[in-house]
């Protein structure tokens, strides 16, 4: 059986995105059925729509999402319908050559939904591999996360994405812990999902840098002791003076850009550590001196997806979550409906919001 849904298609690079009816199947062999109950819309989503990831529209839009199981298909048992899930978008293969090590959060070959989702009998290609600005969705199994019912889909979705990359940047790829100085470069969702990671892994201080004024407004009320205006002043001089002289032990870029890589190396203490999360373009360089490389010491990571384990990351975070230890609410700056993701995408140009949360 085929389900004819409404979902939020872009269908040709750089047009406004529509509302169409799009055609899932029914799940086949390890593949749910999800009844899309959140989705959040991201930064990625409008890449997608402006032909800056591939070429291969239709894409069905989506994918920081909440929902619950519909249909299993065969040999998934671990799911059941009616169960409460997070989508995420790297469902762990369990055999390639980095998780046979035990190190599955770097999985190699990560999979999808193996049947594909259809407008007008043509093959579409869901955002991440899930296309959730849907009323359903089909994902492999391994993409849905079982959590605790009681959390609020606008909020439980949004760790299926932009918020797990900037707690888990500070959490799993900085390892943030408690003593621990740490600056963050961009406070968008992503940055102020860092700030609040590095807060509950107990950092001392925590050092929002960002250009717009509003947003370090809000960095602090995710938790940062100390915020740096970067159009006025130097950011590694500032960070220098508020750390007596040392800089950080980490140092989180959430923005993606050259300059503020650099300025997060510069503010980096002696054998601290830098985390890239922001996602560069292909045309971006940076140059710097290798001998800073070799005598600053310490680590420079790039962090995937917050260096994520779904099953292990996300019934943990709403847990702290429903026990008021996480603040996640905060992130949610709108909920609106399908028909306004396009609107959404431009109040996300103008940086209004954290996030808008389309709610099904
Ligand atoms: N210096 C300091 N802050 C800057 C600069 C700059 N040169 N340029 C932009 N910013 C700030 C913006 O003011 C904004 O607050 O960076 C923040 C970026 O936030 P968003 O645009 O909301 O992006 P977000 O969703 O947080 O994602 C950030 O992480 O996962 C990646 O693809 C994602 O690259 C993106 C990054
Ligand atoms: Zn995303
Ligand atoms: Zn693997």
């Amino acid at each position: 059986m085929t389900h004819e849904v409404k979902g939020v298609v872009a269908k040709s690079k750089g047009e406004p995105v529509s509302i169409e009816t799009i055609e899932v199947p029914n799940p086949g062999p390890g593949e749910v059925l999800i009844d899309v109950k959140a989705c959040g819309v991201c930064h990625t989503d409008l890449h997608y729509r402006e032909g800056a990831i591939n070429d291969e529209f239709p894409f069905l839009l989506g994918h920081e999402a909440s929902g619950l199981v519909e249909e299993v298909g065969e040999g998934v048992d671990d799911l059941t319908p009616g169960d409460f899930v997070i989508l995420n978008w790297r469902a762990v293969c369990g055999h390639c050559r980095s998780c046979r090590r035990g190190r599955a959060w770097n999985c190699f070959a990560t999979h999808n939904a193996t049947q594909k989702m259809k407008l007008e009998g043509k093959e579409l290609s869901p955002a991440l591999g899930i296309g959730a600005f849907a009323e359903k969705t089909l994902v492999a199994a391994g993409q849905a996360t079982k959590v605790n019912p009681a959390a609020k889909p606008e909020v439980a979705g949004l760790i299926g994405c932009g918020v797990m990359a900037g707690l888990g940047a500070a959490m799993n790829t900085g390892q943030v812990s408690r003593g621990d100085s740490v600056a963050v470069f961009g406070c968008g969702g992503v940055g102020d999902a860092a700030i609040e990671g590095s807060r509950l892994a107990g950092a001392h201080t925590i050092i929002a840098v960002d250009i717009d004024q509003t947003k370090l407004e809000w960095a602090k009320e995710f938790g940062a002791t100390h915020i740096i205006d970067s159009s006025k002043v130097d950011p590694v001089e500032a960070i220098r003076e508020i750390t007596g002289g040392n800089g950080v032990d980490i140092a989180i870029e959430a923005i993606g850009l050259p300059v503020t890589y650099e300025q997060a190396f510069y503010s980096r203490d002696l054998a601290g550590t830098v985390v890239l999360v922001g996602v560069p373009n292909p045309e971006m360089r940076i140059e710097l001196p290798m001998i800073e490389i070799f005598g600053r010491g310490g680590t420079l990571k790039s962090s995937w997806y917050g260096d994520c384990l779904p099953s292990r990351d996300f019934p943990m975070l709403i847990d702290l979550y429903l026990q008021e230890r996480l603040e996640l609410d905060r992130f949610v700056s709108e909920t609106i409906a399908l028909d306004e993701v396009e609107e959404a995408f431009h109040k996300m140009e103008r940086g209004e919001v954290l996030r808008s949360v389309v709610v099904l």
